[in-house]
């Protein structure tokens, strides 16, 4: 069977950041390590004046476009994931395809466009649905365009607007791809839930801490969903695990919980009662639930201690957080950066042909709520892909806005709001959003 997964990816930033520790913190009143320690975050971005999700989506995609090369008639599907669309029918990836015919000779009049909504998996389900389609030999040899954009702002004073963030990442689904082949294996966990969503308004409704304990349980429900296909996932097949980071204090989180759950009746498990003093709790050995509850609880505190986790996240997850720590959340893009860290650190500690083959399990989750596993295998091309990153000298040449600034631009970006701000960076050599045409459409042109 050929192999089918991403063969290139493209990372657009918004242009604008707030520092959380040294900007945002003081204004509220709360000690900066909360930032740094607690949610593990130091830096959001956010879209200047004169872009969205429709110009970050296109700047990326062209960006890859131009890099692999790429046609329009090479594209035979363009599926936006957002939860920031500010249109009920018309799709952004119609807006951002037309910004890019704008650029190319030729057009995408028969490539298949879409949306896909599901919080921050739907970025996961728009690959999964490229994936389909070429595994069904629809594609014509075409490949699919995939792009994962979102202005991921919270209500001012919600306790998620410490998380905030705004970028695009694009990538392209692809036979034979350069940069990793996606499982066939999936695994799923779903529930009808009420933790964060948006009936009909811009800002989620959130049950911040609700959220993180859905995020737990739908996330565990898909790795035993997975590994009732792919059989049991074991410490040492996997090189990374990237998973959905709203921000890298609930991946801490997950990732305890994911190490407990590989490392039943395994081996590790046996090494670790020898550091430990015990093996895990089983719950037929407890009278009660809460009874077990309290001896897990126990010994999570002590597992998280124990050296074999204590590498094994430093190895396994730390390396993920990288871009999420400078960026906040960026949505259905979140945990795609997650991925995309997870390679650029293979790339400094200087892996090459032996990281070929390795594997990644990407945990992927939306509120609402869903969650996704799957595996992914490293391609011999990935090391190039990910070194025409230029994602390092985007997040350096951010403007640093004031926590005034900050209010401004988060009026800008609220939809409700009509607002008149002067633009903090200029545009160069990328679409713009220029204002709204005669049927209240958003419109774009390129900058040279
Ligand atoms: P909060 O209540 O302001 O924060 O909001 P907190 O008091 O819980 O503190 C956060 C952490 O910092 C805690 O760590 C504190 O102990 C620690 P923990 O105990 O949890 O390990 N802390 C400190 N550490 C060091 N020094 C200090 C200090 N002070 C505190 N001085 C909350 C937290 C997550 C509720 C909030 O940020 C929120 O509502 N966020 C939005 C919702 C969210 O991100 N949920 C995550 C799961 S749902 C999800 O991922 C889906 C999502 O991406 C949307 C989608 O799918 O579309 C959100």
């Amino acid at each position: 069977m050929t192999a089918v997964g991403i063969d290139a990816i493209e990372i657009r930033t918004g242009k604008l950041q707030l520092d959380l520790p040294n900007t945002f913190a003081p204004k509220k009143g709360e000690d900066p390590e909360k930032y740094t320690k607690g949610l593990g975050l130091e830096v959001s971005s956010f879209p200047d004046v004169y872009e969205d999700i429709v110009t970050m989506g296109a700047n990326a995609a062209k960006r890859l476009m131009d890099r692999k090369g790429l046609d329009p008639d090479d594209v035979g599907r363009i599926d936006v994931a957002t939860e920031s669309a500010f249109d009920h029918s018309k799709p952004v990836s119609t807006y951002i395809a037309g910004c890019l015919e704008q650029v190319y000779d030729g057009d995408f009049r028969h490539a298949n466009k879409g949306e896909r909504k599901f919080a921050c998996v739907a970025g996961t389900q728009a690959i999964d649905d490229a994936y389909n389609w070429i595994r069904a030999g629809r594609n014509r040899g075409r490949s699919a365009l995939v792009i994962a954009t979102d202005t991921a702002l919270y209500e001012r004073g919600d306790p998620g607007e410490a998380t905030q963030g705004g970028g695009a990442v694009a990538m392209l689904v692809s036979e034979d791809p350069s940069i990793v082949e996606l499982s066939t294996e999936q695994g799923y966990g779903s529930m009808d839930e009420t933790d964060f969503l948006k009936p009909n308004q811009q800002f989620p409704s959130v049950d911040g801490k609700r959220s993180v304990q859905v995020y737990l349980s739908r996330m565990r429900e898909a790795l035993e969903d997975y590994e009732a296909v792919a059989g049991p996932v074991s410490v040492d097949a996997v090189t990374y695990a990237p998973f959905h980071t709203p921000f890298p204090g609930m991946v801490r989180k997950a990732g305890l919980f994911a190490y407990r759950h590989i490392t039943r009746n395994s081996p590790v498990e046996d090494e670790l009662a020898a550091a430990i003093g015990r093996r895990q709790p089983r719950e037929t050995d407890y009278d009660s639930r809460d009874a077990y509850e309290e001896a897990i609880s126990e010994y999570m505190d002590d597992l998280k201690e124990a050296d074999q986790y204590r590498e094994w996240y430093a190895e396994t997850i730390e390396p993920t957080l990288g871009l999420s720590r400078v960026v906040g959340n960026w949505y259905t893009g979140s945990v795609h950066l997650a991925r995309a860290s997870a390679l650029r650190d293979a790339a400094d500690r200087g892996l090459d042909e032996e990281f070929v083959g390795r594997q990644l399990l990407i945990g992927s989750y939306g509120s609402g709520a869903q969650a996704e596993i799957h595996s992914e295998t490293v391609r011999d091309g990935w090391k190039a892909e990910i070194e025409a990153l230029n994602i390092d000298d985007q997040l350096a040449s951010r403007y640093d806005l004031s926590f005034e600034e900050y209010e401004q631009v988060h009026d800008v970006h609220d939809y409700d709001k009509s607002v008149d701000v002067e633009e903090f960076t200029t545009p160069e050599a990328e679409f713009v959003f220029t204002g709204w045409g005669r049927m209240n459409e958003r419109t774009y042109d390129y900058v040279e």
